[in-house]
């Protein structure tokens, strides 16, 4: 007599493979779907040259030029894509990241050519930080090698106000100054911005997965690291400090950033908040999955999905994702 015998004479077997007999009663039963309107496309516009440049460390992604900057966006609407988020690469640096907040930036002009053409048929976020914009590379205003929060949150202000008067939705402070979601709302509303929303990056995690962004937007800091700043990766306690303070401070929505090794953040954000949360897959994310992929030893397509499903079941609202055209390509192809 074999066990099952015993056990159908007892106690029914409980069959779970009924629910995944076929195709059909596994899509009836999926419990989380992945929808190209969960996705923010993180978008890279350099000032100068007329082509575009692909990033060495991110293969398939693409440093936009401004000139073309309205046309890749159509094609990027025409696969379903609607949100998207801004990051410049400016022809100049200095030490103050004048190019930053100036009228004539590179995401000032983005912002408002983009606005032009598409009115309020897209969702425009930009990145509001120093780093790209500085020579020494650092988020902030350094001061004696030390990077000084106050001052830094004066230079945020003008940044966020810049972007919001050449349309922006959504600005994103990601500097990690402390009071930095408050001080850019202050500065919003005095400025009769009041509508524009403010995502903050709040539980910014000092990883290691950002070098390809710093290849791409040439920010390595020229001295020190980002860990006077950027939040340890072995603290969970104070992710969900950094979360709260950035809630009551105005934040309309979270980041957590990266992902996959954060999931436990992500998971517990969404358990103690009511705040929409984004996560945002970085550039070393998606450079690991691609570095695997060239080398023929991992399914790309299939292993996008599947980590993607895995950030929105965690508890992610929307997610910011340098695979989010193809995975938007994938979703439209679905059967
Ligand atoms: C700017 C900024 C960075 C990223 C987003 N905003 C770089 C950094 O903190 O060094 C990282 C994005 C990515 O790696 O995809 N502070
Ligand atoms: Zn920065």
């Amino acid at each position: 007599m074999s066990q099952n015998d015993s056990n159908l004479r007892g106690f029914p077997l409980i069959r779970l493979r009924r629910l995944r007999r076929n195709k059909v009663i596994r899509d009836l039963l999926q419990e989380v779907r992945l929808s190209v309107k969960d996705f923010v496309y993180p978008i890279f516009i350099q000032e100068e040259k007329d082509t575009q440049l692909e990033i060495p460390s991110m293969p398939g992604f693409f440093r936009i030029p401004l000139k073309t900057l309205s046309r890749e966006i159509d094609r990027y609407y025409e696969i379903g894509l609607r949100s998207f988020i801004l990051f410049g690469l400016p022809s100049a640096k200095d030490d103050k990241g004048f190019n930053a907040y100036s009228e004539r930036g590179v995401i000032q002009q983005a912002l408002k050519r983009l606005r032009d053409n598409f009115s309020e048929k897209i969702v425009l976020m930009t990145d509001v930080c120093l780093c790209q914009y500085t020579e020494h590379g650092h988020c902030g205003i350094v001061k004696n090698k030390i990077v000084n929060n106050d001052r830094s949150l004066d230079v945020l202000n003008k940044i966020a106000l810049s972007h919001a008067k050449e349309g922006v939705d959504f600005v994103a402070p990601s500097a990690m100054m402390d009071g930095q979601v408050k001080s850019i709302r202050l500065a919003l509303d005095s400025g009769g911005y009041e509508q524009v929303g403010i995502m903050g990056y709040s539980a910014k995690i000092s990883s290691n997965l950002y070098t390809p962004f710093r290849d791409a937007a040439q920010s390595v800091p020229d001295f020190g690291d980002r860990k006077s700043y950027q939040m340890p990766y072995n603290n969970s306690n104070e992710a969900m400090q950094e979360i709260g303070f950035d809630i009551q401070e105005g934040s309309d929505i979270v980041i957590i950033k990266p992902t996959l090794p954060y999931l436990d953040l992500l998971y517990k954000a969404k358990q103690e908040t009511n705040i929409p949360i984004c996560a945002y897959s970085v550039s070393g994310e998606y450079s690991i999955i691609k570095a695997a992929a060239i080398e023929g030893w991992i399914n790309e397509d299939d292993l996008i999905i599947e980590f993607t499903t895995s950030i929105k079941r965690a508890g992610a609202d929307i997610i910011i994702t340098y695979h989010a055209k193809r995975l938007a390509e994938l979703l439209m192809d679905q059967k």
